[in-house]
């Protein structure tokens, strides 16, 4: 649906248009190079390798499995652009000399990173969580934007995906990746219908056996339906929609969350301690019916976005109210 289509460099062996959207403690390379050979844009988050010499490791493995593989799509990695990350300059480095195909941005401006990965190629989208910020990041030059509407997993939207697409197309005529509770082949479709290019699945892949989830986040994912998860700004001081159980496991109310939290990106290691515990996921989760390769979950997407495809149009019946 965007004006120019996406760019070759994104769409090589694309089997469903879909980004295995990053996941703190959840994608690691393994399901990175698993999702790109499924046949969607694979990711993971640079904060998921402990040190920036881990990154350095990630990258080089995924490069090695993935560039001379002729049936692999592309892959990305997600860099933390908050002003308190202070590990940015030097996994900018280590994505600037391995040339990734893409970056995704997240949390904060991506104007620090933008001529950088230009200077190689490589292409800059923006993970943003409202039409302001949409604007703010199409304004500093990024290739794509990423809108993380309502019932996303993670650090969610509030923008409804069907409000989010309509007004960002009224100004963005580049490649649009909307997320939030895709998580089945039908929704993948409709994100398309609405205008996006591609689909940003989290929630769907957290169980599939490639991903870093501990075994009993799995199984409550696999568990979980939309009653099940519960926004709050309780853990990250950024709100983002976590499993009750898992809250309740940890000892919070999920009924009066704490509100005092404050961000801050500074050491995702110290943060990992508190997303070891609580764990997160989107509104989506009820499509999760359990744990799967990431290969068996795109065909299984790929089948229902087929299906949607041959959907005939609502066609009125004819003739008089009997
Ligand atoms: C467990 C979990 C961890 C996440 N961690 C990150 C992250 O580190 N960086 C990021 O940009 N987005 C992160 N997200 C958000 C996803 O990239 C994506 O926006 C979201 O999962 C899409 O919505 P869905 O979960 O409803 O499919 C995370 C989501 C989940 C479920």
């Amino acid at each position: 649906m965007s004006k120019y289509g996406l760019p070759p460099a994104l769409t090589r062996n694309l089997r469903l248009p879909a980004i295995a959207a990053p996941m703190f403690l959840v994608s690691g390379p393994e399901m990175v190079i698993a999702a790109s050979r499924a046949g969607v844009i694979g990711s993971f988050p640079a904060p998921n390798a402990r040190t920036s010499a881990d990154l350095e490791d990630w990258v080089r493995r995924i490069d090695a499995a993935l560039s001379n593989d002729p049936d692999a799509a592309p892959w990305a990695v997600n860099l933390v652009v908050h002003p308190s990350n202070s590990r940015l300059p030097e996994d900018l480095a280590c994505v600037v000399r391995h040339k990734v195909p893409l970056v995704i941005t997240a949390l904060g401006s991506p104007t620090r990173v933008v001529e950088e990965i230009h200077s190689y190629g490589g292409l800059v989208f923006a993970d943003v969580n409202s039409v302001g910020f949409a604007r703010k990041a199409a304004a500093a030059g990024v290739d794509g934007l990423v809108l993380v509407a309502a019932g996303a997993g993670g650090h969610t939207g509030a923008t409804a995906g069907f409000a989010f697409v309509e007004e960002v197309r009224q100004f963005w005529d580049g490649p649009l990746v909307l997320g939030g509770a895709i998580s089945t082949g039908h929704a993948v479709r409709a994100a398309e219908i609405l205008g996006a290019d591609l689909a940003y699945l989290g929630t769907s892949l957290i169980a599939c056996t490639e991903s870093m989830a501990a075994p009993d986040y799995k199984d409550m994912v696999v568990a979980a339906g939309a009653e099940d998860i519960v926004p709050s700004k309780g853990i990250t001081g950024v709100t983002a929609n976590w499993l009750k159980s898992s809250l309740i496991a940890a000892g919070y109310d999920p009924a009066n969350m704490p509100e005092d939290k404050r961000p801050n990106f500074s050491d995702a290691q110290d943060d990992a301690k508190a997303w070891k515990n609580v764990w997160s996921a989107g509104q989506g989760v009820g499509a999760v019916r359990g744990v799967e390769p990431v290969a068996a979950i795109v065909d299984r997407l790929l089948s229902e976005y087929d299906a949607a495809a041959a959907r005939p149009r609502f066609a009125p019946a004819e003739g008089a109210l009997a």
